[in-house]
């Protein structure tokens, strides 16, 4: 073994008790555990059990103790209102504690759920700190989704109460939130007992008296709550993200385990010292966003930034620069498709000559595949290295990365590098043997999974066994599908279900079938992921109408496209869809929608050998090219 990170990849592996119990030390416990690995009852193993903690006391308490107290926590900076702001850690711990006094107030008490439904500013960090502070699990949903989905978590969390806004700034638009809020509680069957509402002066929301309090009223007099222990294995959040079928996965997550290994990855994956700013220019509703902005940066006592604007348009394709340079950020960590949105309106990068990037040591990209070109744009401009890396909201932290902070492998593009500490990454072919390098197959890791990973879904174990554990016995399908090449590279090629990556975000396409297949002049559906040059992906509809329908086919496309608006939300990015005759099917009854995504794309395929009628994909390949898809998207492209 000839480096840091061999002889932590095999220590991790080997001996998986003793690895996690020393980075374990990086972390303030009020007892310590019996146990660092408890194997009893597999496949549901838990870290750290007998231990207590708590999460909010140290993202936050602790580092004021230590001495942090004046540095900054969190930087907002909001580029269309017009809005930096600093918070110190001692700011932090006061108003997360007075939070969590209004909270107890309210009837939230250790194991309660509280969801949080906020735009990017620092109050949707309070409110997660809040919960953590108290012992309750919060659930933040992403602003981007409608009503309805927010009604479905509500029903599935029940929680106490929900912490809102009044509205969130999203690009240029100013998205109200309360009358969303309202609609989903209207629609959902559990009602919480109390909403607390941020009053933003952009938007002043209608608040319903006896059930709405206001942030700012109650925060002047609410009396501080000190830090709950819980168990190490008592769950922190719950994430919803998409599954296979409209109902979300509830991705559960600990206390314990969750701060042990985001803690350990500061320093041995993005290279960060406790101090330096740190900026996940996500959003705190996807698992980015919880891990990136929230608890890693804070546990480390980094500064971490909330950044209310997108790559482009708040105002230019220089905003990241801008930031960068103006709150001295070291480490900046996105999504390929901002850089893909950068690199649209600025190719030539003129803007960064106007900003001073001096310090700026390295750009993380995850979330999706990097495509090479994007990656080697960045690294040409900003002279940094640029590190993919590959997780998933359930793994809450890297599978696969260059890490510098324990080793720096050269960059072969394309590829997240090499599987990090704590993650046996395996690649299986259909009998379940392993793939020879080069070879691809479905990539999978040994059981048990490290710390921080998920413990389970919430309220359905069975789900969790079915949907992650059983195909693989003793492995975790990560239902990506890749390969490991000769000097060990992990290649991440396709997800092996029906999720797509549209900027991003991970969408669900049965998901949108189910809400195509509600209209009722819809007899059958497909949505499938075509490429898009800016966001990776984007989702495309086809509708087999009922015998009969009058309506004209404009109407209908209309009709569906907001229908997912309404009940999925814009994040979907639903807007095209087409009216055909017949979906190609397997004589078994399976739309082959691998090949339609393929014939969209322009991407050759192989007949399938149990088609029913090969003749309906010519007419798709008619369809798809009448509007722009197909041969003709390979037209406009060239
Ligand atoms: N609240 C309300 N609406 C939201 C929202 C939110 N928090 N986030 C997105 N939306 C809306 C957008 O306004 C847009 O609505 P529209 O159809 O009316 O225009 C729609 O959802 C799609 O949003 P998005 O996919 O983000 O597209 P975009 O064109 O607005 O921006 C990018 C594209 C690439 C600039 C942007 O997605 C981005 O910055 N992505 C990279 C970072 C990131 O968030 N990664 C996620 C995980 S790391
Ligand atoms: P999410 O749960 O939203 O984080 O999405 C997880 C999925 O995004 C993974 O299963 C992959 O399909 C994809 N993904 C994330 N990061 C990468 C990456 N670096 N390379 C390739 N795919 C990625």
């Amino acid at each position: 073994m000839s480096n840091a990170y061999d002889i932590a990849y095999h220590r991790s592996l080997t001996d998986p008790a003793e690895f996690w119990g020393d980075a374990a030390k990086e972390i303030s416990w009020y007892k310590p555990w019996d146990k660092v690995l408890d194997d009893t009852n597999p496949p549901f193993y838990r870290w750290f059990t007998g231990a207590l903690v708590n999460t909010c006391y140290n993202a936050v308490d602790r580092h004021v103790e230590a001495g942090r107290g004046d540095q900054a926590a969190i930087l907002y900076d909001s580029p269309v209102v017009g809005i930096v702001r600093s918070i110190t850690y001692r700011q932090l711990q006061d108003q997360t504690a007075r939070l969590a006094g209004v909270l107890a107030g309210l009837g939230v008490g250790k194991g309660d759920r509280v969801i949080v439904y906020m735009p990017m500013v620092p109050e949707a960090l309070v409110a997660m700190l809040a919960s953590a502070r108290l012992g309750a699990i919060h659930c933040v949903v992403f602003g981007g989704f409608a009503a309805a989905e927010l009604a479905t978590r509500i029903n599935d969390a029940k929680p106490k109460v929900i912490v809102s806004a009044s509205c969130g700034i999203e690009g240029q638009k100013t998205i109200a939130y309360k009358p969303l809020l309202d609609h989903a509680i209207e629609l959902a069957v559990h009602k919480p007992g109390h909403t607390v509402i941020l009053q933003r002066p952009q938007v002043s929301a209608a608040m319903t008296e006896g059930r709405d309090v206001d942030w700012e009223a109650s925060l002047a007099t609410a009396v501080p709550h000190a830090c709950v222990p819980v168990a190490a294995t008592d769950p922190l959040y719950i994430l919803y993200t998409s599954g296979t079928t409209g109902q979300p996965k509830g991705v559960v997550r600990d206390n314990g385990g969750h701060m042990v290994a985001l803690k350990w990855t500061m320093s041995n994956i993005y290279k960060v010292k406790p101090g330096e700013v740190y900026w996940a220019a996500s959003d705190v509703g996807w698992v980015v966003g919880h891990s990136y902005i929230v608890y890693a940066p804070l546990l480390h006592g980094c500064t971490t930034v909330v950044y209310e604007g997108k790559p482009v348009g708040t105002p230019d394709a220089g905003a990241f620069w801008r930031m960068i340079a103006q709150h001295k950020i070291e480490t900046l960590f996105t999504a390929p498709t901002a850089f893909r949105a950068i690199k649209r309106e600025d190719p030539e990068a003129l803007l960064l000559k106007n900003y001073d990037l001096g310090h700026f040591r390295t750009l993380f990209l995850a979330g999706e595949r990097s495509d090479p070109d994007t990656l080697q744009w960045a690294e040409r401009h900003l002279h940094v290295p640029v590190i993919d890396h590959w997780w998933q909201t359930e793994t809450g932290w890297a599978i696969a990365a260059n890490c510098i902070g324990l080793h720096s492998f050269p960059v072969k593009h394309g590829s997240p590098t090499k599987a990090v500490p704590g993650w046996d990454v395996q690649v299986l072919d259909e009998g379940h043997h392993a793939c020879k390098p080069g070879q691809t197959g479905a990539l999978v890791v040994k059981l048990p999974l490290p710390p921080g990973a998920l413990i389970t879904l919430w309220n359905a174990d069975q789900r969790f066994e079915d949907s992650y554990l059983y195909e693989f016995p003793g492995y975790y399908k990560t239902a990506d599908a890749g390969y490991i090449d000769e000097d060990g590279y992990v290649y991440v090629m396709s997800r092996t279900d029906d999720i797509i990556n549209v900027a991003g975000h991970r969408l669900s396409t049965g998901a949108m079938e189910e809400v195509l297949a509600s209209h009722p002049d819809v007899a059958e559906c497909a949505v499938i992921g075509v490429h898009d040059t800016m966001k990776g992906q984007l989702p495309l509809g086809f509708l087999v109408l009922k015998a009969g329908v009058s309506k004209s086919h404009e109407q209908i496309l209309k009709e569906v496209v907001t229908l997912v608006r309404e009940r999925i939300g814009p994040v979907a990015a639903f807007k095209t869809a087409t009216v055909v005759k017949r979906l190609p099917k397997t004589r078994s009854g399976k739309i082959l929608r691998g090949t339609m995504q393929k014939i969209a794309d322009h991407e050759d395929f192989k007949m399938p050998a149990t088609i029913d009628d090969p003749a309906i994909l010519e007419e798709i390949e008619e369809d798809l090219t009448a509007i722009g898809y197909a041969k003709a998207r390979e037209k406009t492209d060239l």
